[in-house]
């Protein structure tokens, strides 16, 4: 299984001070060194956290490169021209202080085809990040969209997550059966990441925040390698 380790809360430390500290590119050199296999970066309309420049100079520095971001025009412009690996298309609302749940594929199905095959034609492979439901699959499956990553922030706050799992592991499998590639995350820590990870359905993993906190005080390539012992072995 891999991890995609995501830095966002590196730029947002950097962004209180609005200078160069801490550097995101030299995060994104740690997280490698630590084990990830990816680094993801949301660059949100608000510009809150990462920027513009970051997406230009992580696509240099990273040989995978997640771009987390909504189905806008002027973020599909921005990915056409830095070409990320692929581009994780999320729900975005200015007030929340996270993605707080999954895109409604059912709802906006004919946006988000048309977003879809606009960046898969331009061959950056698309993920949709979705709650764990079987309907959403589907209607994922339906714009075209080569991957899925499946929202475990239900299952991260949940003080009995039996329920939440069992919906992660359905969506999961039903799209491998679909032929869709399934990623997860949200809200994983190394307190609840076993269940998830033990997921054979799942290809890749997406963390932030409970990374870069642990980095405060193991560092960053440590914290990494401590997540990643805990995924199977590639
Ligand atoms: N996946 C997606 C699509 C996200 O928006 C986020 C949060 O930026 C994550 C994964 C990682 O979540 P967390 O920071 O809680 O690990």
């Amino acid at each position: 299984m891999l991890l995609g380790v995501n830095i966002d809360h590196v730029a947002t430390l950097r962004q209180q001070r609005r200078e160069d500290d801490p550097d995101l590119g030299s995060a994104a050199i740690e997280a490698l060194s630590g084990g990830a296999d990816g680094i993801t970066i949301h660059l949100r309309e608000d510009r809150r956290h990462i920027q513009d420049i970051d997406v230009e100079t992580i696509r240099e520095l990273v040989p995978r490169l997640n771009l987390e971001m909504a189905a806008s025009d002027e973020m599909i412009e921005i990915a056409l021209r830095c070409k990320p690996n692929y581009v994780c298309l999320v729900p975005e609302r200015r007030e929340e202080l996270t993605t707080e749940g999954g895109l409604d594929v059912i709802r906006n199905e004919a946006r988000i085809s048309a977003s879809v095959d606009r960046l898969q034609s331009n061959g950056i492979d698309v993920s949709l990040f979705i709650d764990p439901q079987i309907a959403q699959v589907q209607a994922a499956h339906r714009t075209g969209a080569i991957l899925v990553e499946l929202h475990t922030g239900a299952y991260s706050v949940s003080s009995t997550p039996r329920l939440e799992l069992a919906e992660i592991k359905a969506a999961a499998s039903y799209a491998k059966m679909m032929g869709l590639i399934v990623n997860a995350g949200h809200g994983l820590k190394l307190g609840n990441l076993a269940p998830v990870a033990a997921i054979s359905d799942i290809s890749e993993l997406n963390i932030g925040h409970s990374i870069i906190s642990r980095s405060i005080f193991v560092g960053l390539r440590q914290a990494v390698a401590e997540f990643k012992r805990l995924l199977p072995a590639t």
